[in-house]
């Protein structure tokens, strides 16, 4: 079933949408490994119904345990993955069916940064040659010495020194080679950058300088973030609004102030619990809602509502129903049959 993108928990006053995902679905097929060779490929439903809009300068933090289809939804917003149904506009512009050069076009001004920062970048290059990569596909007639004053002042920018261009990734720690990853997403001056976990792998005092780094970029460019991770601490100070994600479904889409303030998804709840307060008293009065158990197999999903296995609160019904993305608040919308009453019974 589509999920309605809910207005209520757009930016207000905003302009129209840079990006807009509707019911974006996209599954593997995969063999089962305990299967006979000849027994047909089952769905792996790694993204299943998502929709948001995400508007210029603005940051939309997506948040979910391991293989919920974080990764999955990057890839397929930027067709390095086919989705399977749904819509994709970009600028306006449906970018589902397009042609390959109008991908390419997209990608120009959608780029992505990667968990491993070390791995994403190719050991045989300098730091010149990776920053410049993007220039040299998409604007193949810059000149050299052009190409080199850009390369110089982006790594300026990102905090890097320029008596460092002719080093190589593995002579950098893990900060530094996240910021030539966001040098190089940046060389083209893109509109928006799909941050694909990229503070997971580092310390968490260099978390926080590439987080603020971000943001400092984002601001004087103007830029739009989509910021994936698997814990709603690191998007908190990023995030203009926050999309939760379960099992490649939608579980709550809320403005910051009200995620954190008044999570209405009992998964928001225990993906909040797990953080602990720097307040002792506060953190004393929390509800500890545990989870329990392993993400279910996107292969073979619950029935009805996706988290009810692992939900504290589920009822009959919520094996039933397939609960959709409702309001749920002035800033919030979630998808939780305890928030919808059950439809009246005609006797
Ligand atoms: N190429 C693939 N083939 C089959 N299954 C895949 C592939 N890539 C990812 N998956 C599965 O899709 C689901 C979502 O994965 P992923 O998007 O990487 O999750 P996340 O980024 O949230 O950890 C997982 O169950 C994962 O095992
Ligand atoms: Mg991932």
């Amino acid at each position: 079933m589509a999920e309605p993108v809910s207005g209520s928990v757009q930016r207000e006053g905003a302009a129209p949408p840079i990006l807009s995902v509707r019911d974006l679905r996209l599954h593997f097929d995969v063999k089962d490994p305990k299967g006979w060779p000849w027994s047909p490929a089952r769905k792996l439903r790694a993204v299943d119904g998502i929709s948001f809009e995400l508007r210029a300068g603005e940051t939309l933090g997506i948040v979910g345990e391991s293989g919920c289809g974080k990764s999955t939804l990057a890839r397929a917003i930027l067709n390095l993955l086919p989705a399977n149904a749904g819509s994709i506009a970009w600028m306006g512009r449906e970018m589902r069916g397009a042609p390959e050069h109008e991908w390419l076009t997209m990608r120009r001004e959608a780029q992505m940064i990667f968990q491993d920062p070390l791995a994403s970048l190719d050991p045989r290059m300098t730091v010149a040659q990776i920053i410049a990569e993007p220039l040299r596909t998409h604007r193949p007639g810059m000149d050299a010495a052009q190409t080199l004053a850009r390369v110089r002042a982006m790594m300026q920018r990102v905090g890097l020194s320029g008596q460092q261009i002719n080093r190589y990734p593995h002579e950098f720690s893990g900060g530094q080679c996240q910021r030539i990853g966001i040098a190089r997403a940046l060389i083209l001056e893109p509109k928006l950058i799909i941050c694909d976990e990229p503070v997971s792998a580092l310390d968490v005092s260099i978390q926080a300088q590439i987080i603020n780094l971000l943001r400092e970029l984002q601001q004087s460019m103007g830029l739009a973030l989509i910021f994936i991770a698997h814990d709603l601490a690191v998007v908190k100070h990023i995030s203009h609004r926050i999309l939760v994600m379960y099992l490649g479904r939608s579980m709550e889409l809320a403005h910051k102030q009200a995620l954190y303030a008044e999570p209405r998804h009992p998964y928001t709840r225990a993906l909040l619990s797990a953080i602990p307060s720097p307040d002792p008293v506060r953190e004393r009065a929390k509800v500890i809602e545990l989870l329990h158990g392993e993400l279910p197999s996107p292969i073979d999903p619950p029935s009805g509502c996706v988290f009810r296995t692992r939900c504290p609160q589920a009822l009959a019904r919520c094996a039933q129903e397939v609960p959709v993305l409702r309001p749920a608040g002035a800033q919030t919308a979630a998808a939780c049959l305890l928030l919808t009453p059950p439809e009246p019974r005609c006797s």
